[in-house]
Formats: structure tokens, sequence, C-alpha cells
């Protein structure tokens, strides 16, 4: 199974990290990222809109200053938020991630969503608090994100949730190209043709709700969604295989060669989690993964559309 993911500039991607999107409660991310980094994760997934990476970047300092660990044993992912779109905002916005982290560099910018809003305005609720992408388009923010590079202050950057469409204009314009794609992947939504672009223009894809994000707050959940963790098919090849569901879900993506950021703040759940790197899913197992896919998004979208709102399902995911 493969551990690491070669990126197109040549640096390594734990092919397992942890998701720490809403580990919010005082010191869960604390512990968490403890937790993490002492049973060998070194790969961490972190963003601004999460509003814990002060408790991330203590985490690093102390076990960096106690020995655990070095700074360059690891990977440190941080996301561009929507409000921060415009090229004068891009660089104070990833200052603050870096102030935050405690760290001189991150390893990979994203920029978090194709969706732009106003620099005042945290999560968008009404049609004015939103930038359409004629007014500020993602190529513009893509340079200011390439300036970054230059700077020193992150060794990487790329996208999240782009189509390909969005990642052909990005492309076509850039002068260093996106290294990653971070989007929603699971059985339920496999986005063969995403991965095989990506695969193709030497974009390494990072899955995200791996195993169905089932902790979203109740104004991101839907009464009838389908459970990943419960599926007859993944509880079959856990039982054959004598590990667990998740360990499954996981697994499927490295088999597939691509990276999974798993969030559990639990350390038993996230020991086994990084276990996974040891399953070996069969062919048919694969096969019979395969059959689950029916485009589900846990991650709809639909929290960027609404009345005067410029973002459609159809143009945000550009199906
Ligand atoms: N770029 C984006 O727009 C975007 C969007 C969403 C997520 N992300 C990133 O992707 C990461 C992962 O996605 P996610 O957090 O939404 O969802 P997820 O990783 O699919 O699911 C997290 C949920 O699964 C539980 N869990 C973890 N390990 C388990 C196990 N072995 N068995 C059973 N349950 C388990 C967790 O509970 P416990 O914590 O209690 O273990 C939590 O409730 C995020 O944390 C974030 O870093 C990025």
């Amino acid at each position: 199974m493969t551990h690491t993911h070669q990126l197109s500039t040549g640096r390594t991607l734990p092919s397992i990290g942890l998701g720490t999107w809403k580990s919010d409660q005082p010191n869960e991310t604390y512990n968490a990222v403890r937790s993490a980094l002492k049973l060998g994760y070194r790969h961490f997934d972190c963003a601004s809109g999460y509003g814990n990476e002060k408790e991330i970047g203590l985490a690093i300092h102390h076990a960096v200053s106690e020995g655990e660990v070095t700074r360059d044993e690891l990977f440190i992912t941080s996301k561009l938020w929507n409000a921060f779109h415009h090229p004068d905002d891009v660089q104070p916005a990833l200052q603050r991630s870096l102030n935050d982290l405690q760290l001189d560099y991150i390893d990979l910018y994203l920029m978090h969503w194709p969706i732009a809003i106003k620099s005042d305005v945290g999560f968008p609720e009404k049609g004015s608090d939103f930038i359409s992408l004629d007014d500020l388009p993602l190529n513009v923010t893509w340079q200011a994100m390439e300036t970054l590079v230059k700077q020193g202050l992150t060794k990487d950057i790329g996208v999240s949730n782009f189509s390909v469409k969005k990642l052909r204009d990005v492309i076509a314009a850039c002068s260093i190209p996106p290294a990653v794609n971070q989007v929603e992947l699971h059985p339920y939504l496999q986005q063969g043709t995403l991965v095989d672009f990506c695969r193709d223009n030497s974009i390494c894809v990072i899955a995200y709700a791996p195993l169905g994000s089932g902790d979203r707050p109740s104004s991101l959940t839907k009464l009838d969604e389908p459970s990943l963790l419960d599926h007859p098919t993944i509880q079959r090849i856990a039982n054959k295989h004598h590990v667990t569901e998740a360990q499954v879900l996981i697994s499927w993506h490295l088999n597939r060669g691509l990276s999974v950021i798993p969030k559990s703040s639990n350390p038993d759940r996230q020991a086994l989690n990084l276990a996974s790197l040891k399953v070996q899913l069969s062919e048919e197992d694969m096969a019979d993964i395969a059959l689950m896919d029916k485009h589900y998004r846990y991650l709809h979208g639909e929290f960027w559309v609404m009345d005067g709102s410029p973002y459609t399902l159809e143009n945000v995911w550009d199906e």
C-alpha cells in the first residue's frame, strides 16, 4: 500500500492525513493533534475556516519542542477562506494562519472553495454577501496564490471543490499549476472523471468526508442521508478481512492511489484509521465497492445558493 504520494513539485505527501474540521470543543483539536502525532500521523488538514488553527499550532509547537517530531517531518495544509479571494487579501490571510499555526511556512495552501464572498462576511446569509466569479475571477486569486510560493510562505498550492472545467481554466492561465485538488470522495461519490483528469494532469487528489462526515452540524445535514459505514457491502468486506468498516472505506482510497484525510478526535479510532495502510482489498472488493456509486454529496453546496447569490448548484459543480 502506498504510504506517500509524490506531488508534481517533487514534494512528498503522506497518503493518510488527519482531518480537523469540527474538532471545535475547547482543547479537542489540541488533544486530537497531540494523540495523532504520537500515533505517527504526519499530515494534518487544517483551514482558517475551521476556527481551530491556534490549537493545532500549540499542539505542533509542544510536540516539536518536546522532541517528538521535527517541523520538516510534518505536512501541514491550510486553506484560503472564501472571504479573502481579492489578491490584496490572500497573503494576509495566509499570514494569519501561519501566526495561528506558529509556523514560518506551510506545506500546502488550498483555495477552499471556488466561491467568493465579501471580506467582512464569515459565512454568507444573504445574496448580497457574495461576489460573483465574473467580478473576482478564480484566476486572479490564483495569481496571488502563486506569489505565496515565490515568497516561501507555502511550499505548494492547490484548490478544493474544483470541477474539471474550473481546473482547466486555472491550468490554462497559470504559471504554477495546482498540485492538489481536495474534494469530497467516497463510494457514493467516486468522481471517476475528475480523478482521471487529475491523474492525467499530475494533480494529486485528496479525499474529504471519506467516512460520510457524520458529525456535521444539523444545518448542513439532511434527514435521509445514506450511511457509508452501515452499507451491507462495506460491512461484508470488513467482516471478511476482520477489519472495521472505516478501514475498508479508507483503504479503498489508498487502493485507488488517492490521499485521504479522515477526521477523528478519538485516539483509538485515529489508530484504527491509520492502520488502514495495512488493509489489503482484493480486486473483487474494489469491483463490489465500485457498484455503490450514486453521485451523492454529503457537502451538497446548497449553502452557497440563495436569493440573489450568483452561485447555483450547476455553476458550483459544473454538472
Ligand atoms: N475542502 C473542503 O471543503 C472540506 C470539506 C469537508 C471536510 N474537509 C476535510 O476533510 C476532513 C474529513 O472530512 P469530515 O471531517 O467532514 O468527515 P469524515 O472524516 O468522513 O468523518 C468524520 C466522522 O467520522 C467519525 N469517525 C472517525 N473515525 C471513525 C471510525 N474509525 N469509525 C467510526 N467513525 C469514525 C468521527 O468521529 P470521532 O471524531 O468521534 O472519531 C466523525 O464523526 C475534515 O475534517 C476536513 O479536514 C474538507
